[in-house]
């Protein structure tokens, strides 16, 4: 029997604590600057005091004029490298990892961050009018792109970060180079999959010439972002494939874009007996198994201490991913890595009104992050009208505040 608490080693070398990983959830929280500040510091040293093994840190954008969120940090320059060692050094047990993960919105940013998208191609994503027309990016864009992922990677290794991941999934960027339904260029960057996944590889080929072979790197990816005309499976399997040749320490499984919220919401419209009963994402993770000898984290929906254990004993995934537990159930955590056998929350946020409900849960998690920082503990129950609100009030009004970068 393989259980969560065991130590596991990735192929540079890098030793794991254990096998739980605490997946991204992107803080908003950065100063006008897009610097992180002690508020960063605070939440990741609660968060290390649970024992996981492995934190990844939310989002962090590599370009500013492509944030996800008016309260990203950016990794560039002009960062101030002394507020980022902070960040680096924030944990309670110099023994557990902290990765950086690294990415550019694309499309995927709203209008009050960003009203100049760019993309692969010019496809606008419709959601409630909020994301702006992108331009398609020249080759010169794409270019800069691969450079500012390099420099991000070789400050967070200068800054004393320990691992990096590369964000390909959930619609941003470079899930957006994959997927044909947004990538409807005819030059190399786009067509057959070789063309749309090559952005992710140039990406990985500098970023490993830049930290060399023992710094651990990991790549999200989607199973899928259930579009039609999307990225699909078959796909996926093929990057996977790609990516391993690429020597890629850790894939993170997950799906979706804002789209199509997989990695987040389940459909409600999903019968029960259909539903994989808790991690969504496993069934895929057991395909590549057939296919691949990458080491695999699946994130979504793990929540109790003996699906975790059969997941790993059974051999389908090596480590296991876990986001909102780390908010609404963080104080629990520690528990389940000691083996004690426990329910998490999966608290699901739902209003009178069905067509606001993506939306009143990403904001009711989006607050709790904050919560967490601030007060050092969640709120039990949000409104969830005012969640849903939530983020678009934050957004305009941060948004205002943003300052250009100090010379
Ligand atoms: C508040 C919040 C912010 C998130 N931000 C990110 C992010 O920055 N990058 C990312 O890859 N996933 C992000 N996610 C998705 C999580 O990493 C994870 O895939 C998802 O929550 C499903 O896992 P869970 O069921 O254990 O929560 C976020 C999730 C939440 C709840």
């Amino acid at each position: 029997m393989t259980t969560i608490a065991e130590s596991y080693e990735l192929p540079c070398g890098v030793r794991l604590n254990n096998r739980l990983a605490k997946a991204a959830m992107t803080e908003r929280m950065a100063n006008p600057f897009q610097e992180p500040t002690e508020l960063h510091t605070r939440l990741y040293k609660k968060w290390s005091e649970t024992g996981a093994g492995l934190l990844i840190t939310g989002n962090v954008l590599v370009d500013r004029d492509h944030l996800e969120s008016a309260g990203n940090v950016c990794f560039d320059e002009k960062s101030d490298l002394n507020k980022l060692r902070s960040w680096a050094s924030s944990l309670a047990d110099s023994n557990s990892q902290l990765w950086v993960q690294l990415s550019h919105a694309g499309r995927q940013t709203n209008r009050f961050t960003n009203r100049n998208p760019l993309a692969p191609s010019a496809v606008q994503l419709h959601k409630m009018g909020l994301f702006g027309k992108p331009k398609a990016m020249t080759q010169t864009h794409i270019f800069e792109v691969i450079e500012k992922f390099r420099v991000a990677a070789r400050i967070t290794k200068d800054v004393g970060f320990s691992g990096l991941q590369i964000h390909a999934a959930h619609g941003y960027l470079l899930s957006q180079f994959l997927s044909p339904a947004t990538n409807k260029r005819y030059d190399k960057w786009g067509g057959n999959l070789e063309n749309r996944s090559r952005l992710l590889r140039e990406i990985l080929r500098e970023v490993r010439k830049e930290v060399g072979s023992n710094f651990p790197i990991s790549v999200k990816l989607n199973s899928a972002d259930f579009q039609r005309g999307g990225f699909e499976e078959a796909d996926s399997l093929e990057v996977v494939k790609m990516l391993e040749a690429e020597g890629v320490d850790l894939l993170e499984i997950s799906g979706g874009t804002y789209e199509k919220v997989a990695f987040f919401i389940q459909d409600d419209s999903i019968r029960e007996s259909t539903k994989q009963r808790e991690a969504y994402f496993l069934e895929f993770a057991k395909r590549i198994r057939e296919i691949s000898k990458i080491p695999i984290m699946v994130t979504g929906g793990f929540r109790t201490s003996s699906f975790c254990n059969e997941a790993l004993t059974n051999g389908d995934i090596d480590i296991v991913g876990m986001g909102r537990p780390f908010l609404t159930d963080v104080e629990k955590i520690t528990s389940l890595l000691k083996g004690e056998e426990l329910q998490l929350n999966s608290q699901k946020i739902r209003s009178v009104v069905s067509s606001i409900n993506d939306s009143a849960e990403g904001g009711f998690y989006a607050r709790q992050v904050l919560q967490l920082a601030k007060q050092g503990k969640v709120k039990k129950s949000m409104n969830p009208l005012a969640c849903a609100m939530f983020l678009i009030y934050y957004e305009f009004t941060k948004g205002l505040k943003r300052k250009a970068p100090k010379a």
